[in-house]
């Protein structure tokens, strides 16, 4: 019943290890790997350097949908902001289409926004894009959000990709310089683990 749903917020490092293999195992179904011997692990899938913080939503002990919020510092157009971003969002292919993941997105903006970031930023594919504004989202026309590194960047706008880029102006600051974002190139540069978070 929705009624018993509830929302557990960690740090990834800090996910009882069944619960982060059950996660781990929804990301393997979303986003196949590589065949290998391994499969699905309980160990860490994040940069730990984003400081990645693990909301999974629960029915009782089930995990029907999970996603993480990652975030470091951002220079962009001189100056800096604290940023976060959604990643590795996914809901059980058994419980699709009942809201959970707009649940899950709308709560995780609220944790960005309280985490003290001041703004929310990420990339999904074009066809997500009325997903998560249905969670209270915005998008920001024409901008890429470059991951990757400075020295290997990783763009959202690379050949083969339609990405649209996703935001929340959380802070004054933020807000007041929000004219900077649409139709720019973004350099997040999350790293190599997290290219494009
Ligand atoms: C995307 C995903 C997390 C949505 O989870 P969900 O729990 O099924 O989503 P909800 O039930 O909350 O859906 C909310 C709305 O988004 C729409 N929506 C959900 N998934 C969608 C999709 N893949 N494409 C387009 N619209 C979608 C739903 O139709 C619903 O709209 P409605 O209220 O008008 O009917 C889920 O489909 C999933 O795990 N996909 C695989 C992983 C993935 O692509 N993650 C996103 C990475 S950016």
């Amino acid at each position: 019943m929705a009624a018993e749903l509830r929302i557990l917020t960690l740090p990834e490092a800090e996910v009882p290890a069944e619960l982060k293999l059950r996660v781990a195992e929804l990301q393997d179904l979303a986003w196949p790997g590589p065949p290998g011997p391994s499969g699905p692990s309980a160990g860490p899938v994040h940069d730990p350097a984003l400081r990645p913080l693990s909301m999974l939503l629960l029915d009782g002990t089930r995990v029907v949908a999970a996603l993480d919020v990652l975030s470091k510092d951002l220079v962009h157009a001189g100056r800096t902001y604290a940023a976060s971003g959604l990643s590795t969002v996914v809901t059980d292919p058994a419980c699709r289409g009942l809201g959970h993941g707009r649940r899950l997105v709308a709560a995780a903006r609220a944790t960005a926004r309280d985490g003290g970031a001041d703004l929310g930023l990420f990339t999904c594919d074009r066809g997500l894009q009325g997903f998560y504004e249905s969670a209270g989202w915005g998008s920001l026309p024409g901008a890429v959000l470059v991951g990757g590194t400075a020295e290997e960047p990783f763009p959202s706008d690379r050949e083969g990709f339609d990405k649209v880029t996703m935001a929340a102006f959380f802070t004054a600051h933020a807000e007041r310089h929000r004219a900077d974002f649409p139709h720019s190139r973004i350099a997040l540069h999350p790293g190599t683990i997290d290219k494009l978070w």
